[in-house]
């Protein structure tokens, strides 16, 4: 079985569904609205579609099912994910079924683990039947995400006649992984499914120290303070001069940038129109030119004080599932 993310089935810029669990993202958020814009995106050529268990407690992956449920199954990938607090080889098969059934599908194409299990968890025994449910048909493909080099290399040795496919991290163009796991990545051909492609909205061009988005996602994000508005008001200059030159907006200019470094960017949307200009970003190519632009004009601003993600993994299970209740 190959790596998924190297056949052109699967589109280049997929679409990320936490917003579809409708919790801690804004009023401006609406049910109908999001299975729309999900569905527009599909019709128009974004096949890969991601979700999560967590995702507002199962309502994400309800309503993706809602969406999906207008398609033929050969017209989309979805990837889902299974809970850090969920992953042990005695749970995974209970989870995934559930998700099975919010989603209204008999098998997801890919299957991440969301997050590295807690110290208590055998992660060998847990890839193992991982593989084990791959191979009766439920799974395509097995994924990651947030996981370390060490951690890959623990999983990838547990399994027998598969290999880890994806690592879905933070990245975008202020927020960057470190450089070894990307070495690591690349050696094991691991795609990198980029989470927050457009750093939560920030990197949008739509916000400012004094119009702040609303939902605590984005209230508790560093990301937001006055203090990065103030010091990459350079930078966000130099991407809206660089978009208006090319005719495009600020989103698609981040988008293929990102797809320009092989990445699979999965942005969130709110609605049909953001779902447009992602679908259009699909078909951008930079020139060298615009490239060398974007990087000198980041490089000159240096660091952004953000929110690092904290996966607790030395919690056990019972105790970690109470801090996502928000999500
Ligand atoms: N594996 C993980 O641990 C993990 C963690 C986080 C996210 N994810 C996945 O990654 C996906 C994307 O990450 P994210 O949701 O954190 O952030 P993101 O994709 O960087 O930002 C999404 C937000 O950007 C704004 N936006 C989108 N298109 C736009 C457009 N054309 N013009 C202007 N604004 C636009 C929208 O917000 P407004 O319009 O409201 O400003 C949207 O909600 C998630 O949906 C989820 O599937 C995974």
């Amino acid at each position: 079985m190959g790596n998924l993310f190297d056949t052109s089935l699967v589109s280049k810029i997929g679409l990320g569904t936490w917003q579809l669990g409708l919790k801690g993202w804004g009023s401006e958020y609406e049910e109908r609205e999001l299975i729309e814009a999900l569905r527009f995106g599909i019709k128009s050529g974004l096949n890969f579609i991601d979700t999560a268990e967590i995702y507002g407690g199962g309502k994400s992956e309800t309503l993706v099912g809602e969406a999906l449920s207008a398609f033929d199954r050969r017209e989309y990938f979805v990837a889902t994910k299974l809970a850090g607090f969920n992953a042990s080889a005695s749970r995974v098969r209970k989870s995934l079924i559930n998700s099975l059934k919010r989603l209204k599908l008999d098998h997801v194409d890919l299957y991440q683990v969301h997050w590295e299990p807690s110290i208590y968890t055998n992660i060998t025994e847990l890839f193992r039947e991982l593989e084990r449910v791959t191979k009766e048909g439920m799974i395509g493909h097995i994924g990651v995400s947030n996981f370390s080099s060490r951690t890959i290399d623990i999983a990838n040795s547990a399994l027998k006649d598969l290999k880890i496919e994806s690592n879905q991290i933070k990245f975008n163009l202020v927020e960057r992984p470190n450089k070894k796991l990307i070495e690591t990545m690349k050696a094991n051909n691991i795609k990198l499914i980029a989470w927050s492609p457009l750093a939560q909205g920030f990197l949008s061009g739509r916000y400012s120290a004094k119009d702040k988005p609303s939902g605590t996602v984005r209230k508790i994000n560093k990301l937001f303070s006055s203090s990065n508005f103030e010091k990459y008001a350079p930078f966000m200059s130099e991407l809206r001069r660089i978009s208006e030159e090319r005719k495009i907006s600020i989103v698609q200019l981040v988008l293929a940038y990102e797809k320009h470094l092989e990445v699979v960017p999965i942005p969130g949307f709110r609605n049909a129109k953001q779902v447009g200009e992602i679908v259009s970003a699909n078909s951008i190519k930079l020139t060298q030119p615009e490239i060398y632009s974007i990087e000198t004009s980041l490089e000159a601003v240096g660091a952004i004080e953000t929110t690092i993600g904290f996966y607790p993994k030395i919690l056990p299970n019972f105790i970690a599932k109470l801090g996502f209740l928000f999500i």
